[in-house]
């Protein structure tokens, strides 16, 4: 059995006939897979240690609270974190986004401030940074996107221009869901840091997919999804630097984050728990601690080679199709696991439909990007995006299907 296939042994889901065909699951980008290991560390919580943390002092509870602050460990570890504390556990990426926009945007923006980011930020980085820019009265600025298929990446040189002392927080994806773009994250952390500008860096479609060192990328938050690193839904994590976490005013208030009430007033508790009121998800926070685990023994660097191996593999194969429009960096172009493209005369949604026939699981539609699909005079693409399970040959069955569609549409 080679390494690929003992890796996909560890995914139940993955083997299963989908409309009588093998499933070639493709939509990465949207969710992972959950290996075995995950699975299990959820039902082993629920049947042996399922309890309410910080709050018992019987054995169940203590055991719950030390695997769930074993979590926060193992992922203040995984992105190398200088201290458990800087890990809030949310719901996913734009609950982590929406408690900066309003948290440290309340307290620190005013009217003239500038909101910097970019033209292609997921809508769980864009809207929210409008309605803190609105609340403000802050401006709210794009970095541009170059190229007619976005191709050139983000416009670096703009950011002479854009980066002024007005710009108080600068806050981007570190890789496009939509054109498979890797942005240089400490570079553009760099910049920002060099006009005294916070940066928030959603880590959405990176995190599990390679190497992510807070310290060394030099960002102020960082922010992720659970599920899309092999991990349960409904947990995500907020990473902020000590200083700035332990100032911020929480965006929820209730049990377990205050010191001292009274019937006048409370006080809060340093970070985490000031931020974390109420139960916490306990048994998904401790299945993302076994995600951690199960993708370091796979190896960051590894899972990134071969995302980007087949993200060069399906350019390729993808390209030789005629008529095809593919968006984000061109072939040869650096670019991560994951291909958006277009036919001029078939919608995104009747190939997704088609391909599903043949088993696969794309995704079809504006990917949560619609300003940045105006901008390139798109209203939708279909998207294959891969994971480390993922094979050649499944990029073979995509690229047969795609000359099936076209053929049936040619008529
Ligand atoms: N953000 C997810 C995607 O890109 C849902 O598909």
């Amino acid at each position: 059995m080679s390494d690929l296939a003992r890796t996909r042994a560890d995914f139940p889901i993955l083997h299963q006939q989908v409309n009588g065909k093998p499933l070639v699951y493709l939509d990465n980008g949207a969710t992972s897979q959950k290996p075995r290991a995950v699975i299990d560390a959820l039902v082993r919580y629920y049947e042996r240690n399922n309890s309410n943390v910080h709050r018992g002092l019987h054995a169940l509870s203590m055991r719950a609270t030390d695997a769930y602050e074993g979590a926060r460990t193992r992922i203040a570890n995984f992105i190398h974190a200088a201290d458990p504390a800087e890990i809030i556990f949310t719901r996913g990426t734009t609950e982590s986004i929406n408690i900066v926009a309003r948290s440290w945007a309340h307290a620190h923006l005013k009217p003239g401030d500038v909101i910097l980011t970019t033209e292609m930020e997921h809508h769980s980085s864009l809207v929210p940074w409008q309605q803190a820019a609105k609340a403000a009265g802050a401006t709210l600025k794009y970095i541009p996107v170059l190229g007619a298929d976005a191709e050139g990446g983000l416009d670096y040189a703009a950011l002479d221009t854009l980066l002024t002392p007005a710009v108080k927080l600068l806050a981007f994806t570190h890789i496009s869901n939509t054109l498979g773009t890797i942005n240089d994250a400490a570079e553009l952390c760099r910049r920002a840091r060099a006009v005294g500008a916070v940066t928030l860096i959603d880590a959405a479609q990176s995190i599990g997919h390679a190497p992510i060192d807070v310290q060394s990328l030099g960002c102020d938050f960082l922010v992720f999804s659970g599920h899309k690193m092999c991990g349960p839904t409904g947990i995500g994590v907020l990473y902020g630097r000590r200083a700035l976490l332990d100032k911020l005013a929480p965006d929820e208030t209730g049990g377990g984050m205050v010191v001292t009430v009274t019937y006048e007033g409370a006080n809060w508790k340093p970070s985490p728990e000031r931020h974390e009121a109420g139960t916490p998800n306990v048994a998904d926070a401790i299945a993302l601690g076994a995600a951690c685990d199960y993708i370091d023994a796979i190896g960051r660097e590894a899972i990134a080679a071969h995302d980007h191996h087949l993200g060069a593999v399906a350019m390729e194969q993808l390209s030789a199709i005629p008529g095809i429009r593919i968006i984000g960096p061109r072939l040869g172009q650096p670019r991560a696991g994951l291909v958006s493209f277009a036919f001029p005369d078939v919608h995104a949604h009747d190939i997704v439909t088609f391909a599903d026939e043949d088993g696969l699981a794309l995704r079809g539609g504006h990917h949560c990007n619609q300003p940045l699909m105006r901008k390139l005079g798109l209203t939708s693409t279909t998207r294959a995006s891969f994971y480390f399970y993922n094979t050649e040959q499944e990029i073979g069955v995509l690229v047969a299907s795609l000359r099936r569609i076209q053929k049936f549409f040619a008529g």
